[in-house]
């Protein structure tokens, strides 16, 4: 019997991408989004089928993934790809974009788990994919602080579970992907500001500037089949490997890491910004 991925953030990017090569290679996929009425692409495909989920909705939640067990019968594999970013001097953000950041990247990925623990536990088997990012395990830039604690978060949440989860055969994997192209993350970050204290202005400025000309740089922007090419392979079990970081940008800050100390890395990645 065919296998079957329920993936989360399906309407764009990463998830739209990973929905529709598991759906190629003959996987039944439940592909979930926040407005399923604008699909127009994946709707083709006999093997995808769509439901409408806001991860933070935890009623939401409870009736998607009930809906994808009904219609598939058994799910494999969950990819917990949902996301967006906070980013701005932590000063000026709002209560709500610090909470939202939690609640997208975080309690959601939670809402989700919890959700498919009962179906995973009955069937003895399952594995929950968690979309992290280097961010997850290094810094990379000022002004981000709050989508570093997100993904850290992330990746606490999934390493932990480990134990908790390895009695009942459910097994945890980590994705730790850099920019790729493709993608609408861009329009997936919320940026704060003050409208009139500038003291932030100079390294907020830098960071755009980064990010803007990111897209173009080979060392940090990757083919995003990558990293769809590293979830299919945590979810076929051809790589083993429960943490995988994805891409160039990560493999360089994280081979600068582990080679000296963190106060010799935290000074050289704030002198990429004075
Ligand atoms: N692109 C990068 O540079 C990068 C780097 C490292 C890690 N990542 C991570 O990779 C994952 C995928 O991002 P991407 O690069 O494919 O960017 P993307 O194109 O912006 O995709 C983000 C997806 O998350 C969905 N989403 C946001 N809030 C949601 C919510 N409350 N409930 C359900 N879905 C929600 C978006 O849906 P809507 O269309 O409804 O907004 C969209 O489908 C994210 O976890 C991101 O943090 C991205």
């Amino acid at each position: 019997m065919n296998k079957t991925v329920f993936i989360t953030g399906a309407s764009t990017g990463l998830g739209k991408l990973t929905a529709k090569y598991f759906a190629s290679q003959g996987w039944q996929v439940a592909a979930t989004m926040r407005t399923p009425e604008k699909e127009t692409e994946l709707n083709a495909y006999p093997n995808i089928r769509i439901f409408k989920l806001d991860v933070t909705d935890v009623a939401q939640v409870k009736q998607a993934t009930e809906q994808a067990i009904a219609a598939f019968g058994k799910i494999d594999v969950v990819v917990n790809n949902a996301g967006m970013g906070t980013y701005g001097p932590l000063e000026f953000a709002e209560e709500s974009a610090i909470d939202w950041q939690f609640a997208v990247n975080v309690r959601g990925a939670i809402n989700v788990t919890r959700a498919f623990l009962p179906h995973f536990r009955a069937n003895k088997s399952g594995m929950f994919i968690n979309i992290s990012s280097f961010m997850g395990v290094t810094t990379a830039v000022p002004v981000g602080s709050l989508y570093n604690m997100s993904k850290f978060a992330l990746e606490g949440l999934t390493e932990g579970l480990y134990y908790e989860l390895k009695p009942f055969n459910i097994e945890l994997r980590l994705i730790e992907q850099g920019g790729s192209s493709g993608n609408n993350f861009q329009n997936s970050i919320i940026w704060h500001s003050h409208p009139e204290i500038k003291d932030y202005d100079p390294i907020v400025h830098k960071v755009k500037g980064l990010m803007a000309k990111a897209g173009d740089n080979p060392d940090m922007v990757d083919d995003p089949q990558i990293v769809v090419d590293a979830i299919y392979a945590q979810a076929t079990g051809a790589s083993k490997q429960f943490r995988t970081l994805v891409g160039n940008a990560g493999k360089q800050l994280m081979a600068l890491r582990n080679s000296v100390p963190i106060e010799a890395y935290l000074e050289k990645i704030a002198a990429n910004f004075a």
